[in-house]
């Protein structure tokens, strides 16, 4: 039952002492989005503050990105699963991911790198256990955290069997009861008010520099006002309100406070992309969300990418990774990437111990890196270098292929069909060379992926297949120009029985979109080793795994996770793998 609910826990989250010191509500407003010039952040989603610390040096400060923003700092029910950390016990500083040292330290070498913090708060409630130990080793029960909060310090709404949230077209039901059996704080109590500002300025004391308000539709918004004008300075502030449109609590609600997360825009992403076509994303600000300069948006979060409300790592014909392009280059809301890890069950807890890890361009142990993929972080120095420019030179000429520019300084084109686009398109950028920001960098004068030359306020390209191409005034340089599809060639040591035979089978059309019927068969003729080649657009990720199929038809699937790869350029490209 409760593991029936766990999607839920997407939705909601937590905070605790403080010194009442009011803050201008003009300046408030200012401190809305984050500020300077680096506007992305990225959710660290399970990472160890050592880890971030270490990675916030090492590419995430070079790469360009603003903040991360990181899991929740404060002491949670034990357990291998994720969604622990969202049931908190005390406001000690003891998590899965480090202690207060260890955080205090992460926030340091963050800020060194040019990067800020935000935490994941959980300000409306505490653990969903009825009774048990915390990381930090305090004793809990449902309704009594000693020293913290007792009964009287939680909402016992009466409305519904064991006070369980049921009818969200409720208000007082969706903000008084309880998620999926999750202690509610009573938030308009002076008391809890004055815990979970304290809660925040230990936080902003350490110098954390925003809250992600886990579960804020389950709180009233002026409660939430009430706590943040307790707080010793203002912080970046976004809030999670996940609401359909029929639901009682919706996010415009919110923007008084600031940021709001928006999940309408997850959604109709995921929509678009999947097969309603993306001609129709031109303008985000008319569809009665929250406006783009008070909303905070992603492709995936923690929770979506686990219960199929968006895209995710995944997703087929790489539309995971051309949402996320699309929402770095498009001008609605302040962007959040999520860098997660590969799980094969949706409770499943971070790989390696909680230390994440990565390879150049991608992930390493378990831990996908999504921050790390060329596009993505290229797309990030886009939108640093383009700023506040307005859209320009919208086109659309089918219903899967957009393209636009970025006033002056950037210019994408996003091809989510299934053929190559060659056209022609006219800019607003300077005539110039241009190195395409997805596939490489300028280095030297030189791109090491497409390059791009504007004459005339024009350039003529082909965007491969389900890829993307973009170009903005940060990166010049000469490359060759995008066409084509890569001969990826497989070999794959395995030893089989008589009558077994070898295939593939994987998340893009050339490799059957998984279904084992479409898989394509690898050749013995070099037994052990199962060959095969399979032509496969340029500069497009996938994952796949081998089969083995029966004479009888049944088929075995490799163990998880899923093998991954991103085609080259152009030219051709090897994989030796094996089965054993
Ligand atoms: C409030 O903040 C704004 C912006 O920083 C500043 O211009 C203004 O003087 C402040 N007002 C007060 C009353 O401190
Ligand atoms: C592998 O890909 C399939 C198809 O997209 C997906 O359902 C599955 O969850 C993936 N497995 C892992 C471990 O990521
Ligand atoms: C092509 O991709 C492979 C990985 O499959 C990589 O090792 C190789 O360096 C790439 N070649 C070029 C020219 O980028």
């Amino acid at each position: 039952m409760f593991l029936a609910l766990l999607p839920l826990l997407a939705c909601a989250f937590k905070n605790a002492l403080a010194s009442p010191t009011h803050w201008n509500s003009t300046a408030a407003l200012s401190a809305r989005a984050p500020s300077s010039s680096k506007k992305v952040i990225i959710q660290m989603f399970e990472w160890s503050w050592n880890s971030i610390a270490s990675e916030c040096t090492s590419f995430i400060g070079p790469a360009g990105y603003g903040f991360v923003q990181v899991s929740p700092p404060q002491e949670h029910i034990q357990g291998s699963q994720w969604w622990t950390d969202y049931q908190p016990v005390s406001y000690i500083l003891t998590s899965k991911r480090g202690n207060q040292a260890q955080f205090q330290n992460m926030i340091n070498v963050c800020h060194a790198a040019g990067v800020q913090v935000i935490t994941d708060t959980l300000f409306n409630h505490m653990a969903g256990a009825d009774s048990g130990v915390g990381t930090a080793g305090s004793s809990f029960t449902h309704y009594n955290y000693p020293g913290i909060y007792q009964t009287q310090d939680f909402h016992h709404c009466g409305l519904e069997p064991g006070d369980a949230i049921v009818d969200y077209n409720n208000r007082v039901e969706v903000q008084t009861c309880e998620l999926v059996h999750l202690a509610d704080l009573a938030t308009d109590t002076e008391y809890v008010r004055g815990v979970l500002a304290g809660y925040g300025n230990k936080l902003l004391s350490l110098g954390v520099d925003g809250f992600r308000l886990d579960a804020a539709k389950h709180m009233p918004a002026s409660d939430i006002a009430n706590i943040l004008a307790r707080l010793t300075r203002r912080p970046y502030i976004t809030q999670e309100v996940s609401s359909s449109d029929t639901e009682a609590v919706q996010p415009p609600e919110y923007v008084g406070n600031g940021d709001v997360q928006d999940f309408r825009y997850t959604h109709a992403l995921r929509d678009a992309f999947l097969g309603g076509g993306i001609s129709g994303l031109q303008n985000l600000d008319n569809r009665g969300w929250v406006p783009g300069s008070q909303a905070n948006i992603f492709v995936a979060n923690h929770d979506t990418e686990r219960n199929s409300d968006s895209l995710n790592f995944n997703s087929p014909s790489n539309t995971y990774i051309l949402a996320t392009i699309f929402s770095l280059a498009h001008p609605y809301g302040t962007p959040t990437v999520l860098s997660s890890y590969s799980f094969s069950s949706s409770d499943q807890g971070p790989p390696n111990g909680g230390t994440g890890t990565c390879s150049s361009a991608g992930g390493a142990n378990g831990w996908l890196c999504q921050h790390r993929l060329v596009s993505v972080s290229g797309m990030v120095g886009f939108r640093n270098q383009v700023g506040t420019a307005g859209m320009t030179n919208w086109v659309a000429p089918q219903a899967q292929r957009i393209a636009f520019g970025r006033g002056s300084a950037g210019f994408v084109a996003i091809n989510n069909a299934d053929s190559a686009w060659t056209a022609t398109f006219t800019t607003s950028l300077p005539n110039n060379n241009y190195c395409d920001v997805i596939t490489g960098r300028s280095n030297g004068g030189r791109c090491t992926g497409f390059g791009i030359t504007i004459s005339g306020g024009r350039f003529t390209a082909t965007v491969p297949a389900r890829s993307a191409i973009a170009i903005h005034t940060g990166q010049l340089g000469t490359g060759a120009s995008p066409s084509g599809t890569v001969a990826v060639s497989w070999s794959e040591t395995a030893t089989t029985t008589l009558g077994e035979n070898i295939f593939i089978v994987g998340s893009i059309p050339e490799l059957g979109n998984w279904d084992p019927a479409s898989a394509l068969p690898l050749s013995a003729a070099s037994y052990p080793v199962w060959t095969i080649t399979v032509n496969i657009p340029s500069n497009t990720a996938f994952q796949y795994k081998f089969i083995r199929k029966e004479t009888d038809g049944s088929v075995m699937w490799e163990s998880d996770p899923n093998r991954s790869a991103t085609t080259n350029l152009s030219g051709s490209q090897s994989i030796s793998s094996s089965w054993t």
